[in-house]
């Protein structure tokens, strides 16, 4: 049966999210099932759920209540809940939810084929047992009629899981224990997609740069993330390497020279810091204090001067003083991040914070967002007019939201809107472009004419340079 059956996924949540939704997506193709643009469109409707913060948990609650008339618009229509709400709810959410088919947990992607041909004969279920062998990551190659979000670039899990329990996250409990895949398989995949044109590889992992420390070391390979990264970058075709989300514990010496030495490991590394405060960090459990933090900025630095630092921030964390938001204030003006993502504290269910009663009041957490957030939108409008003026390249991604525009990102991770003539670049291509304007967003680009095809080296571009590193303002010296 089948193939003219369409399905459609939302997504919410991380990359790794996104990624298991290309999972989910290729083995349906490889069921026979076909992608529909919009849920108007599908028979089939996949709700991949996040609950990293009470919110996004709760969008999974008001999408249902909608999906009730979806369901009853057409006969046959059938709804899956999978992700980290499905890992926590599970049963919960089918016995609340007549309108819903099955739910699978993330440890259970591969079993969605065949949940949608049980839910089709009218059996309903919950699969979210936890699989903690390789298993796991036996995937088929990519369906020929599969297509990537965008074309050029790909994800390639590492690592699944998180074994580091920071305590005010939920993700070990949704995601369960860490595993690391053997390289070989990893290798595997990433010149499968260098040969079909890929040419940026993002590494995936909750904690990526742990990679290797624990199953896969037991007589599997013994190759740390370093080591897999410099295997990656020695593959024809990829022309750049990126990897979400490091934790600074685990950067050591020979990840930071890797960035020193990997023409095409991008220069940009998202670490979060989620406090500056010492004290707010030894509760969050994170094992590290801000000075630590600040020595692996440097020693990154100190391998690739023009390396671009992003985070993530938390405020409101029980306890946290106006003394311990200031100190977070101060280590990123210090950093001098070109970019950060800045939440307020959401209590998660069976973590250890949420039992901590020392709660900060609501309207002085949302003061310090505000805050913060207006100190990080002044640091990255600094970082991206230190760029104007200077040269980089942008794979393309697609159409820019401002119209007759191309959208791309260039190795710094910024995103370059660029004005097209006659011939736009299309998705996938690497093109050159001149900054020409600084937005708090976004750079605006102009694409140059080539005379040689593509430029593939980061390094070759100007304007990308450290303009006197450490400067008195503490803005990034892009
Ligand atoms: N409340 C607020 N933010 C959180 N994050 C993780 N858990 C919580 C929580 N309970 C943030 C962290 C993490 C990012 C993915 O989400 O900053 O790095
Ligand atoms: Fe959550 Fe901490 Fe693991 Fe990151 S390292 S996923 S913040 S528990």
């Amino acid at each position: 049966m089948g193939s003219s059956r369409r399905f459609h996924i939302r997504t919410y949540g991380c990359q790794m999210n996104q990624h298991d939704t290309e999972k989910v997506s290729n083995l349906l193709h490889h069921a026979g099932w076909r992608q529909a643009a919009e849920d108007a469109d599908a028979d089939l409707l996949l709700i991949n759920t996040c609950s990293i913060r009470e919110k996004a948990e709760h969008r999974l609650y008001s999408d249902l209540g909608l999906l009730r008339d979806w369901k009853s618009a057409a006969s046959g229509r059938l709804v899956g809940v999978g992700g980290c709400v499905a890992q926590q709810e599970g049963d919960a959410i089918l016995r609340r939810f007549p309108q819903v088919d099955f739910v699978f947990g993330t440890h259970n992607v591969r079993l969605v084929p065949e949940l949608v041909a049980a839910a089709e004969s009218g059996r309903r279920q919950v699969r979210r047992e936890e699989v903690r062998d390789l298993s796991r990551f036996d995937l088929p190659e990519r369906h020929p009629d599969w297509q990537g979000v965008t074309p050029g670039r790909a994800f390639v899990t590492v690592m699944e899981g998180c074994d580091m329990f920071c305590s005010f996250c939920i993700v070990p409990r949704t995601r369960g224990r860490e595993i690391s895949r053997p390289a070989a398989a990893i290798v595997a995949e990433a010149q499968e997609l260098a040969a079909r044109g890929v040419r940026e590889i993002t590494l995936l992992g909750q904690t990526v740069n742990a990679y290797g420390r624990h199953a896969v070391r037991r007589g599997h390979d013994d190759v740390g993330f370093a080591a897999l990264l410099r295997r990656i970058a020695g593959i024809p075709g990829i022309e750049r390497i990126r990897y979400t989300s490091p934790h600074p514990i685990f950067f050591d010496e020979d990840l930071c020279r890797a960035h020193g030495e990997l023409e095409n490991l991008c220069p940009h590394v998202h670490l979060p810091l989620q406090s500056g405060s010492d004290a707010v960090l030894a509760r969050m459990r994170r094992r590290h204090d801000a000075e630590a933090y600040l020595r692996v900025v440097e020693a990154l630095r100190h391998a690739r001067p023009d390396v671009a630092i992003t985070t993530d921030l938390i405020v409101g964390f029980p306890g946290e003083s106006d003394a311990d938001f200031r100190e977070t204030l101060r280590v990123v003006d210090e950093v001098g991040f070109v970019d950060g993502y800045s939440f307020k504290y959401s209590p998660r269910p069976e973590t250890v914070a949420a039992g901590d009663p020392d709660r900060v009041d609501p309207d002085v957490a949302q003061e310090r967002l505000a805050a913060l957030q207006e100190r990080l939108r002044a640091l990255t409008l600094a970082a991206h007019r230190a760029r104007v003026g200077g040269r980089t390249q942008i794979l393309i991604e697609g159409e820019s939201r401002r119209g007759g525009q191309v959208m791309g990102r260039d190795p710094w991770h910024r995103v370059v809107n660029a004005a097209t003539g006659a011939a736009p670049p299309q998705p996938g291509q690497v093109a050159p472009v001149r900054i020409v304007e600084a937005t708090p967003h976004s750079l605006i680009g102009q694409l140059e004419v080539k005379e040689t095809p593509e430029i593939a080296d980061g390094r070759e571009t100007e304007g990308c340079r450290p303009r006197g590193a450490g400067s008195p303002t503490g803005t990034f010296p892009l």
